[in-house]
């Protein structure tokens, strides 16, 4: 689901920025893709993620997917240069990429699969576009942050159906994307990175 305004001010502001480049060190730190990689980002918001991503990792073709109509057009008008050329910015759903089995060597997700009503059906998407051997490279957060009494009421969530760690976890494994030794996790959030093995 779209996102409202003060979470949408939030992803938009520096201090995000700055929360994701030290991911992005993370996922490079934990698991580096050779230059060239193919990668898509969900839920790619207002495309800062996807400039700090490119820059750390070199891609050749850079995705970034987001359901929200005036997210993607705030994306694709970032500041245009030759790195930008190979960064597409399209309108879709997490939860049916348009794509086709296999086509990524990597995918992002900044903290969106607790968007999805069907976040199984998310994190099922991920792994199917994925190549064998391909990284997911994700942040994610749990209930006790964002649907603590004070966020409940600021921000808009799914409420039915969510996912602590034990489920997401339980999910990767189910979809044959193996976490990495070195994730960091706390009953909030979730930094790491899953290898496709295997498709189940
Ligand atoms: C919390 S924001 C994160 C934005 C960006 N990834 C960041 O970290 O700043 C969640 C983003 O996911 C998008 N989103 C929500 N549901 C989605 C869906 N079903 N498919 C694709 N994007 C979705 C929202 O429009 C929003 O841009």
């Amino acid at each position: 689901m779209e996102v409202n305004w003060p979470e949408r001010f939030y992803c938009r502001s520096f201090v995000r920025k700055i929360a994701q480049w030290r991911e992005v060190s993370y996922f490079r730190a934990t698991h580096p893709i050779p230059p060239g990689a193919r990668v898509l980002e969900i839920g790619c918001g207002d495309g800062g993620g996807a400039g700090i991503f490119a820059r750390r990792f070199a891609p050749s073709l850079y995705h970034g997917l987001d359901v929200d109509p005036a997210m993607v057009k705030v994306a694709a008008g970032r500041r245009q240069g030759p790195d930008w050329d190979n960064r597409l910015f399209v309108l879709g759903d997490a939860e049916r990429l348009p794509y086709p089995d296999a086509a990524f060597d990597a995918v992002v997700n900044f903290g969106i699969i607790h968007h999805l009503p069907d976040w199984r059906r998310g994190v099922a998407e991920v792994a199917r576009v994925l190549r064998p051997g391909g990284a997911f490279y994700f942040e994610e957060i749990y209930p006790p942050l964002y649907a603590n009494p004070l966020f409940r009421i600021i921000l808009a969530h799914p409420r039915e159906n969510r996912f602590h760690g034990p489920e997401f976890r339980a999910a990767l494994a189910d979809e044959g994307l193996t976490l990495l030794p070195g994730f960091h996790e706390s009953c909030l959030f979730i930094l790491g990175v899953a290898i496709k093995t295997a498709r189940p």
